[in-house]
C-alpha cells in the first residue's frame, strides 16, 4: 500500500522539518527586512519526490544564508470586501441566470479543449488543432483547474487531476522556457487549485513542488538572479548559467506570490529566499532610476543594474511588477513593511507621470500612459504618451486594492477613474470591445478638461501625416471614435485586465452598476468570439465583422471567464479577504 507508506514518510519529514525550523526560530537578525538563517535546513520538503531529476541537478552557486518567511501579523490587513446587502428575490434570479450563462460558455470552451486537445497546451478554436506553446504540460488544463472547482464542475476537475498526475516536468516541448509564464500559469494554477479545493488533493501540491524545484534551478547563477528566458535542456545537463543583461521587469519582478505561497505550503524557505533577493534589488535602487519610485522596463540582472534604462510604463513588460506589491503585502499577512514602502514610493510618480486624463466628450476618466526619459530632461517636463493598452487595465484593480490594504481612501477615486477609463475604451470600441492599444488626446489640465474638436482633429492629422484627404475621411476610414486619434493595435485576444479591475472594484465598493457593465461586456465579447469549438481571439475588433484568430490563450478560461463568473457569484466565493489572486487570476489562500 504505497499510499499509506508515503503518508508515513511525509509525516516523518514534516515532524523532522518542524523540529529543525524551531531550532532556528530565535536566530533572527536585525537590519534587513527578513531574518537570515543558515541554509542548512533539510533540503527535502514534506511532499518532495526524491527521485525527481531536478532535485539532483547540483547547484553551482548554492545559497549560504536563507531569508526566512516573515511571521504574518493577525489583523494587520484591513477588511477588503464591501459588506454586500441582502439581495431581493428578483435580483437573485437575474444574477443566477447570468452566472449560468457564464458557466455555460466556460463549459463550451472546456469541452472543445477536451475533445480536440486534451493534454496539450491549447486548442485552436477554429481548426481544432492541438498546440504546445507553453512547454507541453497542458497549460489550458492546469490554468483552468481552479475555475472548474469554483464553478462547481467537480467531476471535470477530478478528471483533469488524472492528467495532472501524468505531467512530466523533466521534458519540455520548447528549447527556451519563459520562467515567468511557467510560474504564473503552472505554479500559480497548481497552488490555487490546491488551495481552493480545500487542500484535499495532494497531487496538486506534489506537482507544484515539482514545478518549483525545476524553476529553482533557473536561479542557480553567480548572483542568484534567475534566468527569465531559460534554456531548459542545457540546465538539465548542468551547463553553467548567468542571468540576462536585458531583462523585462515584469518577468523578474513578479514571481513573488507563487514562490511565497510554495514556501508557506512546504515550510521550505528556499523559494521565498529566491524571490526576496530580487525584490531587495528593486528596493535598493528604487530611488536611483530616471523616474525615481518606478523602475525602467528593462534591467540588467547580470550586473544588478536596475536603474539605468529610460522607458517607464505599467503596461506590458512591466505591469505585474507593480500589481504584485500590494498583493505580496497581503500574502505575507503584513509580516513585512517592505512591500508597503515599494508600493507607496511607486505610486507617487505613477500618479504624477503615468496616469493621464484623456480628452473625451464628457467622461472624467484616467488611463495609464508611458513615459520616456532621456535622463537629461527635468522630471517636471517629462512627456507622457497618451497611449492606453488593454494590458494596463489591471491598474484600476491594483489601485483599489492598494487603497483598501494600505488605508488610502482617496486612492479609491483614482481607482474608479482608471476602471472607468477602460470601460470608456470598451464603450467607444466599434463592437463594444477595447482593442489592445489605442491613442488618445491627453488633457492639459486634469481638473478642467473640455472637449475640443479642433484639438482632436489636429492630433488625428498628426497621427496620419501621409494620408490624403480631410480629417473627416481619416476618422471615417480609421474608424476612430471621438477622442481616439489612432488604434495602434486593433486586436482583442480574450484578455482579462478590464474585467479584472471591474471585479476588484465591485467586490470593494459593491457598486451594482459595475455588475451591469460587466454583463454588457460579457455578452459583447462572447457574441464576437464564440466558435463551434471554443472561443477565439479577434484580429481586429475595430471592424464590423471581426476576423477571428485560430487561438484561445489559456487565460480565457483561467482569468477572463473566472472574473465574469465571480462578479455574478456569491461575494463570499473567492473572497478577497481570504485569497490573493495572482496575475493569472489564481487565488492563493491567505494565511491571515
Ligand atoms: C454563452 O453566452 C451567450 C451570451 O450571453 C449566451 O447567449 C449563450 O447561451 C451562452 N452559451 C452557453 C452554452 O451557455
Amino acid at each position: 500500500m504505497p499510499f499509506v507508506k508515503s503518508k508515513i514518510v511525509s509525516l516523518t519529514l514534516i515532524i523532522l522539518g518542524l523540529v529543525f525550523l524551531f531550532s532556528f526560530y530565535h536566530r533572527s537578525q536585525g537590519g534587513s527586512y527578513f531574518p537570515l538563517i543558515p541554509a542548512t535546513k533539510p533540503s527535502v520538503p514534506p511532499s518532495e519526490n526524491s527521485d525527481y531529476v531536478w532535485a539532483h541537478v547540483p547547484q553551482s552557486y548554492p545559497v549560504r544564508e536563507l531569508s526566512r518567511l516573515p511571521q504574518s501579523i493577525p489583523k494587520s490587513i484591513p477588511i477588503i470586501q464591501h459588506s454586500f446587502p441582502h439581495e431581493s428575490r428578483e435580483e437573485r434570479k437575474v444574477r443566477i441566470a447570468r452566472l449560468d450563462t457564464v458557466k455555460g460558455n466556460f463549459t463550451h470552451a472546456w469541452q472543445g479543449y477536451k475533445t480536440h486537445a486534451w493534454g496539450s497546451d491549447e486548442v485552436a478554436p477554429l481548426s481544432g488543432r492541438a498546440q504546445n506553446p507553453f512547454g507541453g504540460w497542458a497549460a489550458t488544463l492546469v490554468d483552468a483547474l481552479d475555475s472548474l472547482w469554483i464553478m462547481g464542475l467537480k467531476d471535470e476537475f477530478e478528471d483533469a487531476l488524472q492528467q495532472v498526475e501524468k505531467l512530466d516536468f523533466t521534458s519540455c516541448s520548447l528549447e527556451e522556457l519563459n520562467v515567468f509564464e511557467t510560474t504564473i500559469r503552472y505554479l500559480g494554477g497548481l497552488l490555487a487549485a490546491y488551495d481552493v479545493s480545500g487542500q484535499k488533493y495532494p497531487v496538486l501540491l506534489r506537482k507544484a513542488v515539482e514545478v518549483g524545484q525545476m524553476l529553482y534551478v533557473a536561479f542557480d547563477t553567480p548572483n542568484r538572479m534567475p534566468i527569465t528566458r531559460w534554456r531548459f535542456h542545457d540546465a538539465l545537463k548542468g551547463v553553467p548559467q548567468e542571468a540576462g543583461d536585458g531583462v523585462l521587469v515584469a518577468e523578474i519582478g513578479s514571481l513573488t506570490l507563487e514562490f511565497t505561497r510554495l514556501s508557506q505550503l512546504t515550510n521550505d524557505d528556499r523559494y521565498f529566499d529566491a524571490i526576496q533577493r530580487i525584490m531587495n534589488e528593486f528596493d535598493s535602487q528604487q530611488d536611483q532610476t530616471k523616474l525615481p519610485g518606478m523602475w525602467p522596463v528593462v534591467v540588467n540582472a547580470r550586473t544588478l543594474n536596475f536603474h539605468e534604462y529610460s522607458g517607464f510604463t505599467i503596461g506590458g513588460m512591466a505591469d505585474s511588477l507593480y500589481e504584485y506589491l500590494p498583493k505580496q503585502h497581503i500574502l505575507l499577512g503584513g509580516g513585512s513593511q517592505q512591500y508597503r514602502k515599494l508600493y507607496r514610493d511607486a505610486m507617487v510618480p505613477m500618479k504624477e507621470h503615468i496616469f493621464f486624463r484623456p480628452m473625451t466628450k464628457g467622461a472624467d476618466v484616467l488611463f495609464p500612459g508611458d513615459v520616456s526619459s532621456d535622463g537629461q530632461t527635468p522630471l517636471s517636463e517629462l512627456h507622457t504618451e497618451a497611449k492606453a493598452q488593454h494590458l494596463s487595465c489591471f491598474a484600476g484593480g491594483m489601485v483599489a486594492l492598494g487603497a483598501k490594504v494600505f488605508d488610502l481612501p482617496e486612492d479609491l477615486d483614482v481607482a474608479r477613474k482608471l476602471v472607468n477609463g477602460c470601460l470608456w475604451g470598451y464603450e467607444t470600441g466599434r463592437l463594444g470591445i477595447m482593442p489592445e492599444i489605442i491613442r488618445t488626446v491627453a488633457c492639459e489640465d486634469t481638473h478642467n478638461c473640455v472637449w475640443d474638436e479642433d484639438r482632436w482633429h489636429h492630433e488625428v492629422n498628426q497621427a496620419f501625416p501621409d494620408d490624403n484627404g480631410s480629417v473627416e475621411d481619416k476618422i471615417k476610414t480609421r474608424r476612430l471614435a471621438p477622442g481616439i486619434t489612432k488604434i495602434d493595435d486593433g486586436r482583442y485576444i480574450l484578455r482579462p485586465e478590464a474585467i479584472e479591475s471591474v471585479f476588484v472594484l465591485y467586490r470593494i465598493t459593491g457598486d451594482r452598476s459595475l455588475a451591469e457593465k460587466a454583463w454588457v461586456m460579457f455578452e459583447t465579447i462572447v457574441k464576437h468570439t464564440i466558435t463551434d469549438i471554443a472561443h477565439a481571439g479577434l484580429n481586429d475588433c475595430t471592424v464590423d465583422d471581426p476576423p477571428k484568430q485560430d487561438r484561445m490563450e489559456s487565460f480565457w478560461m483561467a482569468e477572463t471567464l473566472k472574473y465574469f463568473y465571480l462578479i455574478f457569484a456569491d461575494p463570499h466565493i473567492v473572497s478577497l479577504d481570504e485569497y490573493v489572486l495572482n496575475t493569472e487570476a489564481h487565488p492563493l489562500r491567505r494565511t491571515v
